[in-house]
């Protein structure tokens, strides 16, 4: 494992127990942690083998087994998955499985198949191979099986946040070496000091990346949408929970999906 993917991991490791606390909180409260979005687009999953890669501490997992699929959460953090199995407990599900493992390497020993890879929210920024990954998710999938992602758009990452709605590049689309951070977290947990590193992907890139492993895009949306709140002065919330910076609504992308399958 090289040394980017091993800070992240205890980078992630030192939020993990805040993860936990907010999302159960969350899952005791609500149904669901999924979106509207991911709900309609995923469509009926009941019954479906899922694996769910970088599941964090798994509260969409377990939305998802909410919905009667069978999962399986995969990350690379031993903490997220204790606090995982935790969760899943806490919550009455006692079929779901969580592996510890980099997505990059369930090639080598992970042999079974899915009728769903799923992966959304803040996920293809900390890989550092995106063909790698693209590869992983073919090897996953079953024959009539989909992978469904909903991450942020590429070009809403070049934007400095703190910066938005003013329009300040900050990291370029074209970008090929890692961002190194010092902060972890803040959605779900206070952020906390921890060196970490990102990788930037063009749409064209994700898409190539997809094609060359063997897969079709079905379909790719765009939304002027963010799913999770970056300011809570300048950001609205719509009537789907989604943040718009109203000055950019129908005007910018800041969310996107993609659903593929088996060529
Ligand atoms: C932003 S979180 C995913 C968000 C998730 N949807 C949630 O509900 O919190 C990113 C996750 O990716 C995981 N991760 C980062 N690099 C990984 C890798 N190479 N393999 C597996 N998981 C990874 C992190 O541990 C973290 O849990």
């Amino acid at each position: 494992m090289n040394e980017y993917i091993e800070a992240n991991k205890q980078s992630w490791g030192m939020i993990a127990k805040d993860h936990y606390e907010t999302f159960k909180a969350r899952l005791l409260a609500h149904k669901t942690t999924l979106s509207q979005t991911q709900i309609q687009e995923l469509g009926d999953i009941a019954g479906k083998r899922l694996i769910h890669l970088q599941c964090n501490t798994g509260a969409d997992t377990i939305s998802l087994a909410r919905m009667g699929a069978k999962v399986t959460g995969v990350d690379l953090v031993p903490e997220n998955i204790h606090y995982a199995r935790k969760l899943a407990a806490d919550c009455g599900i006692d079929d779901a499985r969580f592996i510890e493992s980099n997505v990059l390497e369930m090639i080598d020993k992970h042999h079974e198949k899915y009728d769903i890879v799923f992966t959304t929210e803040g996920v293809l920024c900390w890989l550092p191979d995106l063909y790698l990954w693209a590869c992983n998710v073919r090897h996953l999938l079953a024959d009539d099986g989909f992978l469904y992602v909903l991450d942020s758009h590429p070009f809403y990452m070049i934007w400095d946040e703190e910066k938005l709605p003013e329009l300040v590049v900050k990291y370029p689309y074209f970008q090929k070496n890692a961002d190194q951070d010092e902060w972890i977290g803040g959605y779900a947990s206070e952020s906390k000091q921890a060196t970490n590193y990102s990788w930037m992907y063009t749409m064209g890139e994700i898409v190539t990346a997809l094609s060359q492993a063997g897969l079709h895009i079905e379909w790719l949306h765009e939304f002027d949408w963010l799913f999770f709140q970056l300011s809570a002065e300048k950001q609205i919330k719509d009537k789907e929970g989604n943040w718009v910076f109203p000055e950019h609504k129908e005007r910018l992308p800041y969310t996107f999906s993609l659903k593929a399958t088996i060529r």
